[in-house]
């Protein structure tokens, strides 16, 4: 699916999605979200912040830039921010495959649950690796496909649902994205079986960004 359709699907779904998703959040992804973002420092890219579901979770101390490009996603992330009076985060209309920013300026980078829906997620992760300081930090809370056959049967009859859906695929092989984008890949916990992961992940020092 093409950017503009996904970022559309994403206004619409907008409406609704803090709802949809209510039930696996109470459950477990707020856990998950806590476990990763406490690692966050300094100054953070989160991409695809979607309705600002992380903005709780962050250390008091970090500095925020989240981008979206969706604008009703995001239209509920700045009233999320208003309503808690935070004063660190900003909020910025954005394509994570091509963003506006320099290289090497963040120290951290943090996505969740993004890179199943991003049209083309190696050329996203690339563009988070090059804004990433040289030494910095990402983490990934990320959903995909499994190591295990049998709950591959599973994600890829789930799939062309999500995809109509959600514009968002089950059965992208998220880490292996992450290390075609140049990332060194630190520790990975899997969190529901292997199909959510955490990834810490790195940019090596003395890594150039021109791949
Ligand atoms: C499943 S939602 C996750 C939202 C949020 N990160 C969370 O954890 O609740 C995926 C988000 O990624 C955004 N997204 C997808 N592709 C993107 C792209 N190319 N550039 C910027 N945002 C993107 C969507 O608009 C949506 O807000």
């Amino acid at each position: 699916m093409n950017t503009s359709k996904t970022a559309s699907k994403y206004d619409r779904f907008s409406k609704v999605y803090d709802l949809f998703e209510s039930p696996m959040e109470r459950r477990a992804f707020s856990k998950y979200r806590a476990k990763a973002l406490s690692l966050a420092e300094g100054k953070v890219l989160e991409v695809g912040v979607g309705t600002g579901k992380n903005f709780q979770c962050y250390p008091r101390n970090v500095e925020v830039i989240g981008i979206d490009f969706s604008r009703g996603m995001l239209e509920k992330a700045e009233r999320r921010g208003r309503d808690l009076g935070l004063k660190n985060v900003r909020l910025l209309h954005m394509d994570v495959q091509n963003l506006e920013f320099e290289d090497s300026i963040f120290d951290t980078a943090v996505s969740t649950f993004v890179f199943c829906t991003v049209p083309d997620p190696v050329k996203g992760l690339r563009e988070v690796y090059r804004v990433l300081k040289p030494g910095g930090k990402a983490i990934f809370l990320e959903h995909m496909k499994s190591e295990s056959k049998l709950l591959n049967i599973l994600l890829y009859l789930m799939d062309p649902i999500m995809r109509i859906l959600t514009g968002t695929s089950t059965i992208r092989e998220t880490q292996r994205n992450i290390k075609l984008a140049g990332f060194r890949i630190g520790r990975v916990e899997n969190l529901f079986f292997d199909i959510v992961r955490i990834i810490m992940a790195t940019k090596p020092l003395g890594e150039c960004n021109s791949r």
